[in-house]
């Protein structure tokens, strides 16, 4: 198939594409690199720069190209950022994917892997599944469960099938057949907890911030679920297929179903670093849930998804990998 694969650029959408392309699939990576890196782009893929936000532009593109399906990963990410700035999230998350979907459906493509998140479910002490009851604790998390719901609704007025992917914390990098890192996490601002704690061993930063203590959990600080990126990857291209085959709306959590603590993830970086690097209590962020853990047994029953990295140490391995190697990222600063 021919895919356009929007915020290709990006952390798990580069990964993403670079799947496609070794499933066999052509694809087209189409970003604005307001926080994607060109470098990240899988070779093979071709590049078009654009903004969502210009339809015009994305009309002459599906002009120029017949694209069999898309996967949507352009969007902004920062759950803390949204609770300043809503109309930003709301902006380009929501309003710029209703620009997606009627370009699609001007142009006849009828196929959408989407980019959901952990963030549209309310926090749980169990492992949740797609019926648990939504409830966003951030801006950025409404943006997802809206979309979800504009995705619900092109289903039953226009047949547009879709996969919502529901990732929890993606971390990792990706690694080729020697262990070489040859793509990771590169966020500007950077705002996630693995790839901030890396900074401390590798002398970028002097503590670890902990956001809270007083959340409702074991110790007190919040409880994430971590997947890796390449089995991310993996779950889009059995969504592709899985649509191609005649599916016609289908809704997975992508997760590894064991929760970490804050103050867990430290301590095996610590282990993995071999640094006993300092971490410093602070007060909560707005928008942190307690607590977020995947089931996903669904997909797994469903499509046979079967995650490769299911150990933390691991993940975090090959993200120190990369972080050692390229420790200003891919070098180039995005703006946005
Ligand atoms: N990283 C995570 O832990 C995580 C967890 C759950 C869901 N997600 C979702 O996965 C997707 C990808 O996340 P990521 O970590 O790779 O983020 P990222 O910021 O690395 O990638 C997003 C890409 O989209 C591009 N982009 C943003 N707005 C655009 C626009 N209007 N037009 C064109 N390009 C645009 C950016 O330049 C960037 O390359 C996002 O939709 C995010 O909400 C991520």
């Amino acid at each position: 198939m021919h895919i356009l694969v929007t915020g290709g650029a990006g952390y798990v959408g580069s990964a993403a594409a670079a799947h496609f392309l070794a499933a066999g699939h052509s694809v087209a990576v189409f970003d604005s690199l307001v926080k994607g890196h060109r470098a990240a782009i899988p070779a093979g893929a071709a590049f078009v720069q654009g903004d969502l936000a210009d339809v015009a532009g994305l009309d002459v593109l599906f002009q120029a190209q017949h694209f069999d399906a898309v996967v949507h990963f352009a969007a902004f990410i920062e759950a803390g950022e949204s609770m300043q700035l809503p109309g930003k999230y709301f902006l380009n998350n929501v309003s710029n994917t209703r620009n997606l979907l009627e370009v699609m459906v001007r142009h006849g493509v009828r196929r959408l892997i989407f980019s959901s998140s952990a963030g549209v479910y309310a926090s749980k002490d169990t492992p949740l599944v797609e019926d648990d009851p939504t409830g966003p604790a951030s801006v950025y998390g409404e943006t997802k469960l809206m979309m979800e719901r504009m995705l619900h609704w092109y289903h039953q007025t226009v047949g547009m099938r879709y996969a919502a992917l529901r990732y929890f914390n993606a971390c990792g990098a990706m690694l080729d057949a020697d262990g070489t890192p040859i793509r990771g996490e590169d966020h500007h601002p950077e705002t996630h907890l693995i790839p901030l704690t890396l900074q401390v061993p590798l002398g970028q930063r002097d503590a670890i911030l902990i956001y809270g203590t007083d959340y409702n959990t074991p110790d007190g600080t919040c409880i994430r679920d971590y997947v890796h990126i390449e089995d991310l990857a993996s779950a889009h291209v059995l969504a592709l297929d899985a649509l191609g085959a005649g599916e016609g709306r289908l809704v997975y959590n992508l997760g590894n179903g064991r929760g970490y603590s804050v103050r867990e993830v430290i301590d095996i970086a610590r282990e993995v670093t071999g640094v006993d690097f300092p971490a410093v209590e602070t007060e909560r962020r707005p928008g942190d849930a307690d607590r977020l853990v995947a089931s996903s047994g669904r997909i797994q029953a469903d499509l046979d998804w079967k995650p490769r990295y299911t150990d933390l140490r691991e993940i975090i391995a090959s993200a120190w990998a990369w972080h050692t190697a390229h420790p200003n990222g891919y070098g180039d600063a995005p703006a946005g």
